[in-house]
């Protein structure tokens, strides 16, 4: 498995995953133009895991000039459990580094197990008691 940048066109093949990956909502701004707008203002941030052409894996990721925010982490079930998730997020957080972001943040919902379980054994990650995540702009 290599891993590469997204590309606009890997917006279909995406959205099957997506789709077929427990704990990950589909939103609107997953649609085909919020999601390629997203991919140019955070180039080459965005990963593909890819087997043989295949696209089996991905995680979004941008910053907003201070913290980085990572979204999407998905690696399709036949993939999983061969350091995939954890080779996207070294070569997201090595790349936003790059750019001079070192602090980073993800959301997880609760009763994704999977996600929990890899979120809670990464060496460096904690999840926040102090915060409360107040959002607005559509629903949850
Ligand atoms: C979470 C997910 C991305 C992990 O992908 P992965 O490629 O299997 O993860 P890795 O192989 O890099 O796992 C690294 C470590 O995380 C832990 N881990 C990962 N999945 C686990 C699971 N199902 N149960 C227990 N521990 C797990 C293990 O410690 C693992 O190391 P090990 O395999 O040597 O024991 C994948 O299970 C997935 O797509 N889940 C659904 C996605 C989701 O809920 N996304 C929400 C958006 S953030």
């Amino acid at each position: 498995m290599r891993i590469r940048s997204v590309v606009p066109a890997d917006h279909s093949a995406l959205i099957e995953l997506w789709r077929h990956t427990e704990g990950l909502r589909l939103r609107p701004e997953d649609e085909a133009a919020p999601f390629a707008a997203y991919l140019a203002r955070n180039p080459g941030l965005s990963l593909a895991l890819d087997h043989e052409g295949v696209l089996v894996g991905s995680l979004m990721a941008g910053h907003d000039g201070r913290r980085g925010y990572l979204q999407h982490l998905a690696v399709a079930r036949p993939y999983r459990r061969q350091g995939g998730a954890r080779r996207l997020l070294d070569e997201a957080r090595r790349r936003l580094a790059e750019q001079g972001i070192e602090k980073c943040h993800v959301f997880v919902l609760r009763d994704a197990d999977t996600s929990q379980a890899f979120w809670t054994q990464l060496e460096g990650w904690a999840p926040r008691t102090d915060i409360t995540v107040y959002s607005t702009g559509g629903s949850r």
